[in-house]
């Protein structure tokens, strides 16, 4: 059989259902922008959702596209032969049109199809849902499959855990159907099925028959009135597996990067030798960092969120380029690669070109400031290591001083044999951030060792909406709790009602427009009193002592305050409610995130 590339495969699936009357539709941003849940867009489905809850789409009920899509839960495994973190989903809708004896009967054409992938219905496997207390056993997708001519042998009934699908705790789901290759590895037991990860049986394509839907965590699933489809193909996984690659480095979408590599470090990449996984953590990490920054909506490096992400994919691509003797700058010179590859698909590349080298080339600068003391700091911590136990106190210096994520500390120790008292680290870093709280000292450090200001942008935010919420709502509002992360800032105030979308926008509004003039975050010590009598407002007991720190911001807000805050509201970035929710009677509860 001749080998697919993905751009074959690419254009065949559009081509397949284009003609059964799907309209493509361009691939959405990766940044989601209906979904505050989620950092980016992790399956094809997920700037479909309003659509499969019901919302009219403007392309009509027959949808098709590939889409970018970012995972990062698995950094860690990037390296094997499966996991990317960046990778392409094909996908096809029906929004309320067709179902699932339609959709079965197309899979089993475009697999099975000369003109489409042409495998042999011998080397198909197929799953359905077994049914469980709500819903029933999926007798019409058995049906379907065995009509089409899969051998029942290769039909297999699987419970929920296999064979149910849906994006997160809310939203549409369903009950879905996923397509194997069988490959030639034997069974691994009699009961050897898709569910037993032995290899044998290998996912391409997954039918799902989104006909519910869970509208609050926890909650019942419902019937959704509208019957969809919703089916997704991993892009460079189905070339890896119909080609009978051992992994995705294999796919023509990789060879550009991995011949540039192979020239840069005068190694050889091969499937398997000391090199390998340096070379393909840096070919998927540089492709996903590419495409992160190079996104119509672009983000940039930096210690929270989406930024984050970007910031640990390229530091951990520069850490693997230490393995293969480059030079960190070398790395930039896959952007040229990936544009090359991807921009007859993804315009905003081509636009984005000198700002995703330019970005790339800063962070690579103040990552390679500070890592360098830190390796050597780091060395010098295990010379001094009696057991095999890395203490925590070091590990968090690492992070603190550094910018060692501890993730990385953790994979430098376990290359030589050592462990990180993870515990001991936690512990550290809650302690630092109670002591940044109470002294509001040492704000500002530089690169990711900032994990202080990260806190002190939601901070500052925090003042912000609340003073936001005190103008438009009145002075009887107050914080009722506060809890703030990285990535997050949570608000809890005393309000009786839901906040509509516009005073939803409103609030946004009046904190972006403080941000965009980038006022002065002023501090005054003072006594309880004065703080009273100056009109900030805040939490007058004792919890502060007699001398509290009171921040202003221009005359927008006054505010008592452990801190840490930013120095200037332009340093917060861009600020966006992502949920506002009742927290408990007469309490409301919005999250923010700064982008
Ligand atoms: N939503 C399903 C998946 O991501 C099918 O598109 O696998």
């Amino acid at each position: 059989m001749t080998k697919i590339t993905t751009k074959q495969l690419k254009d065949l699936w559009i081509k397949f259902f284009t003609e059964k009357n799907h309209v493509q539709i361009p691939s959405a941003s990766l940044v989601p922008d209906n979904d505050g849940s989620v950092l980016f867009t992790t399956a094809g489905m997920h700037p479909i959702v309003p659509y499969l809850l019901g919302q009219e789409h403007p392309n009509g009920k027959r949808l098709t596209d590939y889409q970018k899509c970012v995972r990062t839960n698995d950094i860690e495994s990037v390296g094997d032969n499966s996991h990317l973190t960046f990778f392409e989903m094909l996908g096809s809708w029906s929004l309320g049109d067709y179902f699932k004896k339609e959709i079965i009967k197309y899979s089993f054409e475009f697999l099975t199809s000369k003109d489409y992938l042409n495998l042999p219905v011998e080397k198909l496997a197929v799953s359905v849902f077994e049914g469980d207390e709500n819903i029933p056993f999926d007798k019409e997708a058995y049906d379907t499959w065995k009509e089409c001519g899969i051998k029942e042998e290769n039909i297999f009934v699987l419970p929920k855990e296999n064979n149910w699908w849906a994006l997160g705790e809310v939203g549409p789901c369903g009950p879905d159907s996923e397509m194997f290759y069988i490959t030639d590895k034997e069974k691994c037991c009699d009961s050897c099925s898709p569910a037993c990860d032995c290899g044998r049986y290998l996912e391409i394509w997954n039918d799902v028959f989104m006909g519910y839907a869970r509208y609050e965590e926890g909650g019942q699933v419902k019937e959704l009135a509208q019957k969809n489809v919703d089916t997704g193909m991993g892009l460079e996984r189905t070339v890896c597996v119909v080609n009978g690659y051992k992994s995705v480095y294999e796919c023509d979408a990789f060879a550009d990067a991995i011949k540039t590599l192979e020239n840069l470090s005068g190694k050889k990449y091969e499937n398997d030798n000391q090199y390998t996984k340096a070379f393909r953590v840096i070919c998927d990490h540089i492709r996903a960092a590419t495409m992160i920054l190079g996104d119509e909506i672009p983000t940039t490096p930096s210690n929270v969120g989406r930024g984050y992400v970007l910031r640990r994919l390229i530091r951990r691509s520069v850490n693997y380029g230490r393995k293969l003797d480059i030079d960190a700058f070398d790395i930039v010179k896959l952007v040229d690669v990936y544009v090359s590859l991807f921009e007859e698909y993804y315009p905003s590349l081509t636009k984005n070109k000198s700002f995703i080298i330019e970005e790339l080339t800063k962070e690579i600068k103040k990552f390679n400031n500070t890592i360098n003391q830190g390796l050597k700091e780091f060395e010098k911590a295990l010379k001094k290591l009696e057991g095999n136990l890395l203490d925590g106190n070091v590990a968090f210096k690492l992070y603190d001083t550094f910018g060692f994520p501890i993730e990385l500390t953790q994979e430098l120790a376990k290359e030589r044999g050592f462990e990180v008292d993870i515990d001991g680290y936690n512990e550290c870093y809650k302690k630092h951030q109670e002591l940044s709280r109470a002294s509001n000292t040492q704000v500002f450090k530089g690169g990711l060792a900032g994990s202080d200001f990260g806190y002190a942008k939601y901070h500052t935010a925090t003042h912000l909406l609340h003073a936001s919420l005190r103008k438009h709502f009145g002075e009887q509002l107050h914080q009722r709790g506060s809890n703030i992360t990285l990535e997050r800032m949570r608000f809890d105030f005393n309000f009786d009602r839901k906040l509509t979308a516009e005073e939803i926008k409103m609030l946004e509004n009046d904190v972006n427009e403080a941000i965009s003039k980038n006022i002065k975050v002023e501090k005054t010590e003072m006594n309880v009193n004065d703080a009273k009598n100056s009109g900030a407002i805040g939490i007058f007991d004792s919890k502060y002592g007699d001398i509290v720190s009171v921040y202003t911001i221009g005359d927008i807000s006054k505010e008592i305050c452990g801190g840490p805050h930013a120095e200037y509201t332009g340093q917060l970035g861009k600020f966006k409610i992502v949920k506002e929710e009742s927290s408990s009677a007469g309490v409301r509860r919005i999250k923010a995130v700064l982008e």
